[in-house]
């Protein structure tokens, strides 16, 4: 949940270590530090401020720090509030200095241990511990590398750590136990970060580490031990990017951008799987044919947004497919006993395919003996990917806004050919798969259509800003689509919104309507149509305002109190793709208007490395 980034160079770091800064600035960003090597003296200097990267460059602007070998880190607070003396780096006796993602579970009797033993701790944070443990190893190693391996076997928790040390300035420990971390190859020069991202203006070429490696690197040397140990070789990949993802282009903010790249990342998900009538299962992998042969029940794990794409799938799949399907989030099911189908596929849905919860329950589900494991994630060289047996890639492209939009609506074109997959193994008829294959072929194509209300939301979010809380009411395949849109309306606007099903208010939440309540609707014109259009009455009869999403076929009319807008037409199966759409940019205009930060909203980050 926090970003690393170190280097280790024959030049100055400092602005190779800021810019990875503001690469990563997406994984936290309450505080942020650097420390680096002085040239020519035997000192580590640091420097750490309150609020985002751009607070950082002008300090440093203002009073440059220089050095060959740096680390540096942007924060998302877990232990001790967001404070200067509470972001990173973390030195001890001003001879050790580290940063840290990830959690240590047992830092209190670590705390307690090292007080004892004398050392003075300055934070209230868990991985001021972390250096003071290497530092006592070291008084007894005297080697970087031996003290990091002896300091991080008393560790309990997960952690991606970056150690210098003043007495061996021209060197770099690192250590992934939970945490990603890659490794950054340069020529005569080299790097570590948590994401490849932060490190594209100095390298393509790239090291992933696995759980348990420490790695020790120098201008002219990478070593890598494994959990056991032992000197391992690990591959070094190229990764080829093409247009660069931290680039706003003509839009005033990330989400902006990624809302309109929908229509491309849709084409460049489907692209290349789907034949004239069918979609094309060799295109998955090789793994393919086999993991989808055994599947005989499918158990979805997901956070937050790739969750509520895990509930669209459930209908699809058992609607198509006719096999059993539930849908966990993934913290939840890590701590339930839970019981082990016959044939189980356990699926991950994940942007990012490094979000801890969905990563625990994987390992989790792969012990119990699911029978095989598979994930949908936007990122080829992630943990969950690389941990899995089966990955389908979503192409939606870096996704940077803390708030999740084109990568939801890629996993549901994903999910969707899953469920055709599937489903064409338990009858599926050609015909209804030309059907299907022919809607999702069109499914870009209607998303642009659709971004073209966008000037009309616009207008109707400023009639959002000054209220307090909002309803999303759905139906069926539409009742996720809610939730999604609910979810986006808070966390980058601030206001109280809540996901319901439509035939549920009844049972409760229809005591919440006023006329100081909005209602937004998901109503497309389906066989549900009927039935939700009398939920609307009900909230109608109760002075509620209806801001109704919905295509001719719905029959509801604008009149007043009920404001309709009208989302272009798509197969009923694909329309949560459609119906997404417009609720993003609700929740997007809504924020603008009320000035919120609509890249960062407070208090979240984009990758939720950390339990
Ligand atoms: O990277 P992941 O898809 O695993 O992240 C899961 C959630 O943290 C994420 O979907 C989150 O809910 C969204 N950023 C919200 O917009």
């Amino acid at each position: 949940m926090c970003g690393i980034v170190g280097a280790v160079a024959k030049r100055d770091v400092p602005a190779i270590l800021l810019e990875g800064l503001q690469r990563l600035e997406y994984r936290g960003y309450d505080s942020a530090g650097i420390a680096v090597a002085a040239n020519g003296t035997a000192d580590i200097h640091r420097r750490r401020t309150l609020g985002r990267v751009r607070e950082l460059a002008d300090s440093l602007r203002e009073a440059p720090l220089h050095g060959v070998t740096g680390i540096a880190h942007t924060r998302w607070a877990t232990h001790g509030a967001p404070a200067v003396e509470n972001a990173h780096p973390h030195m001890s006796r001003g001879r050790v200095c580290l940063v840290h993602n990830g959690i240590i579970e047992n830092h209190d009797e670590l705390r307690a241990e090292l007080a004892e033993a004398g050392y003075r701790f300055e934070s209230r944070t868990d991985t001021e511990v972390v250096a003071h443990l290497v530092e006592m190893a070291l008084g007894e190693e005297a080697d970087l590398l031996e003290a990091v391996a002896k300091a991080v076997r008393r560790l309990e928790g997960a952690y991606a750590l970056g150690v210098i040390c003043k007495d061996q300035p021209e060197r770099i420990v690192a250590a992934r136990a939970g945490g990603p971390l890659v490794v950054g190859v340069g020529i005569g020069e080299n790097f570590i970060a948590s994401d490849a991202l932060a490190l594209r203006p100095v390298t393509d070429r790239f090291i992933y580490l696995e759980q348990g490696d420490l790695v020790d690197i120098t201008p002219s040397s990478i070593a890598v031990w494994n959990a056991e140990n032992r000197a391992v070789v690990r591959a070094t990949v190229r990764v080829e990017s093409t247009a660069d993802a931290t680039d706003k282009g003509e839009y005033r903010h990330y989400m902006e951008k990624e809302v309109h790249e929908q229509p491309r990342a849709l084409r460049a998900t489907l692209d290349g799987r789907l034949g004239r009538t069918r979609v094309l299962e060799q295109a998955f992998g090789i793994n393919a044919r086999q993991v989808l042969d055994d599947t005989r029940a499918v158990t979805i794990a997901a956070c937050g947004t790739a969750y509520y794409a895990g509930c669209v799938a459930r209908n699809w799949i058992e609607e198509l497919a006719g096999i059993p399907c539930t849908v966990e989030i993934a913290s939840e099911f890590r701590y339930r006993n839970f019981v082990t189908p016959v044939g189980g596929l356990f699926l991950t849905i994940t942007q990012s395919g490094e979000t801890a919860d969905t990563l625990a329950a994987h390992d989790i589900a792969k012990a119990a003996g699911f029978a095989h494991t598979a994930t949908v994630c936007n990122v080829p060289t992630s943990t969950q990917v690389r941990e899995s047996e089966l990955a389908m890639i979503t192409e939606a492209g870096t996704e940077i806004c803390v708030a999740s939009t084109k990568a939801f609506t890629t996993q549901l074109a994903v999910l969707m050919m899953l469920a055709i997959l599937l489903a064409r193994r338990r009858g599926l008829g050609a015909e209804k798969e030309r059907e299907l294959v022919a809607a999702l072929r069109d499914l870009p194509a209607v998303v642009e259509e659709t971004l073209g209300l966008n000037r009309r939301i616009r207008r109707l979010a400023a009639r959002f800003i000054h209220r307090h809380h909002a309803l999303f009411l759905g139906r069926g395949l539409h009742y996720p689509v809610a939730l999604e849109g609910a979810l986006k309306l808070k966390e980058l606007s601030y206001i109280h919104a809540e996901g319901y099903p439509a035939g549920e208010l009844k049972h409760g939440p229809l005591a919440l309507v006023d006329e100081d309540m909005p209602i937004v609707a998901v109503a497309p014109g389906d066989e549900l149509a009927r039935k939700v259009r009398s939920n609307l009455e009900e909230v109608r009869a109760r002075g509620g305002e209806l801001f109704v999403f919905a295509d001719a076929d719905a029959g509801i009319a604008e009149e007043d109190g009920v404001t309709v807008v009208e989302v272009p037409k798509t197969h009923d199966l694909l329309a949560p793709v459609v119906y997404t759409v417009p609720l993003q940019l609700l929740a997007y205009h809504t924020a603008v208007h009320k000035g919120t930060d609509v890249d960062q909203p407070r208090n979240l980050a984009k990758s939720v490395t950390v339990e």
